[in-house]
């Protein structure tokens, strides 16, 4: 979420240019999901800065593998993508067991979820969600398929381009940070309204992965890389 800078944390400004519209003309949507009235600052406690502790052991680092459904399960259907990044404070430094949760649609464009009207079919082997936590050096790694495009129906005309989401846990619940990465080369991305309510065009380039060349003899999955900088000027936008 923007906010004001706030005192007692004394991290850099940014510059709103950097970050996504606040009201996108043609996404109705934007104007109920960003405060109408000027925000109210609440200090926070200890314990929501600090806690909870230990959450790696809660949860386990394990290698993360969207392409699967269970370990012994087919394949999902499309090209397999292996996704990895570092996570970084504003002064490069890294953020060591972050919980980043994601969730993507399928190779056609479809999430299991409920109030998904997108007539593509499921596919029984891919759940498009996962969590993972950073090792020491901020660094995260997953196995997946590229998602498809998909309409957003009630607009008439917007097709979302292939994007996965992002939410990032810094070190307490209270650092929450959601965004969503998009791929290169894609024609949709010219006229996706969240992306380009990234007005700055350096800010919109790191919403999108870098596409390394595939590793020498891998000719299984294709390489994509994301760094995230959770805050400071040249925090990577957050979209919803
Ligand atoms: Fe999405």
């Amino acid at each position: 979420m923007k906010t004001a800078v706030q005192p007692h944390t004394g991290y850099w400004p940014y510059n709103d240019q950097t970050q996504m519209d606040r009201q996108i003309p043609r996404y109705p949507r934007s104007f109920t999901r960003v405060p109408a009235h000027p925000l109210t600052e609440r200090p926070l406690t200890l314990t929501e800065l600090t806690g909870p502790a230990g959450i790696e052991n809660r949860l386990g680092v394990e290698a993360l593998d969207l392409s699967h459904a269970a370990p012994e399960e087919p394949r999902a259907l499309g090209q397999l993508i292996l996704v990895s990044g570092r996570v970084m404070d504003e002064d490069g430094s890294p953020i060591a067991g972050a919980v980043i949760e994601i969730w993507q649609a399928n190779s056609c464009g479809k999430y299991i979820h409920e109030l998904d009207r997108f007539d593509a079919p499921l596919d029984p082997n891919f759940t498009g969600q996962g969590r993972l936590i950073t090792d020491f050096e901020g660094r995260y790694q997953f196995l997946s398929v590229k998602p498809g495009a998909y309409p957003v129906i009630e607009s008439g005309w917007w097709w979302r381009p292939p994007h996965i989401h992002f939410s990032i846990f810094g070190p307490s619940w209270m650092n929450r940070y959601v965004t969503q990465i998009f791929f290169p080369g894609e024609p949709l991305n010219q006229i996706d309204v969240l992306l380009n309510g990234v007005k700055d065009e350096e800010a919109r380039q790191t919403l999108i992965f870098e596409a390394p060349p595939p590793e020498m003899g891998d000719v299984q999955r294709i390489p994509f890389h994301r760094d995230f900088v959770l805050r400071g000027k040249r925090a990577t936008p957050e979209l919803p």
